[in-house]
């Protein structure tokens, strides 16, 4: 099994929409403007520290994610995946949690899509799902596969935005959040009330802090223009904030030059 590499401290990148009426409260640096948009670094400013925290969460209600997670790209993703299976980095976290022995716990899937996590962990021994998203496409493709799977009535199906929802929703054994905390405003409090839900293991994707990604993210923020952002978080802020839930790292991989993929585990 991959060896766990102490996260670096990264100076991270995110980019907030400005089309949302966030207000923003971190420390705003030199690279941002008061509305925490991205802009060219001014010369002979000292380094810029650009971590954006939005703490109006309006973008992000469950008709925002519904309306770019719509029924053409659940329709899309369940396609591939039966096509294909996972992605590579989905793939990589069911592998590391399942090297964990899933049979007999149960998983709570925050922001699964199509629910490809659960529809593995399913078929490896885990007893029960809880399944949150904000997108009711993707949990209408993830009930139809489970269905087909003949898993259908291990599943409940909760549409909403688990950072608003967090406390009517049962612990978990396993908790996961693949491609999520990336795509969400108030990534710590998402952060933060997911991993206090998990009781042994939490899994999580997202993306790596390079310059590469960073000007991915770039382009297709601009590309897309949609409700929903995408940002970068910096490793060694998700790293400190799992551990302040009580979390321990275990494993952590990057796949390809895009996704880190990590789980950690609850100290005893
Ligand atoms: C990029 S997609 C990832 C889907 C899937 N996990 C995958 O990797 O293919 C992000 C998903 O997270 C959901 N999501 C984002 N923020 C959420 C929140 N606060 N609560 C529930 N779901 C959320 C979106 O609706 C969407 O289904």
């Amino acid at each position: 099994m991959p060896r766990w590499v102490p996260a670096q401290l990264k100076r991270s990148a995110t980019l907030s929409s400005s089309a949302t009426r966030s207000t923003i409260s971190n420390q705003m640096s030199a690279c941002e403007t008061s509305r925490g948009e991205w802009t060219r670094r001014p010369q002979r400013q000292p380094r810029c520290s650009p971590t954006i925290v939005l703490k109006d969460v309006m973008a992000a209600t469950p008709s925002a994610f519904g309306s770019f997670y719509n029924e053409k790209r659940a329709a899309s993703d369940l396609r591939k995946y039966r096509e294909k299976g996972p992605n590579r980095w989905t793939g990589a976290l069911i592998q590391a949690l399942k090297a964990e022995d899933v049979a007999g716990a149960t998983l709570l899937d925050i922001g699964g899509g199509i629910g490809a996590i659960q529809h593995e962990l399913l078929a490896a021994g885990v007893t029960s799902v809880t399944s949150v998203d904000a997108s009711a496409p993707y949990l209408d493709g993830a009930r139809e596969e489970s269905e087909r799977r003949g898993y259908g009535d291990r599943v409940t199906y909760v549409h909403g935005d688990f950072a608003r929802i967090a406390d009517s929703i049962p612990a978990a054994d396993i908790v996961t959040l693949d491609r999520v905390v990336n795509v969400y405003p108030d990534w710590e409090r998402l952060l933060r009330l997911s991993a206090e839900r998990a009781r042994r293991l939490y899994g999580v994707v997202y993306p790596r802090d390079t310059p590469f990604v960073r000007v991915s993210i770039l382009a297709l923020n601009l590309a897309l223009r949609g409700p929903v952002r995408a940002a970068i978080h910096p490793d060694a802020a998700i790293e400190q904030m799992l551990r302040e839930s009580g979390l321990t790292p275990h494993f952590s991989r990057s796949v390809g030059p895009v996704w880190q993929v990590a789980v950690y585990r609850r100290r005893v």
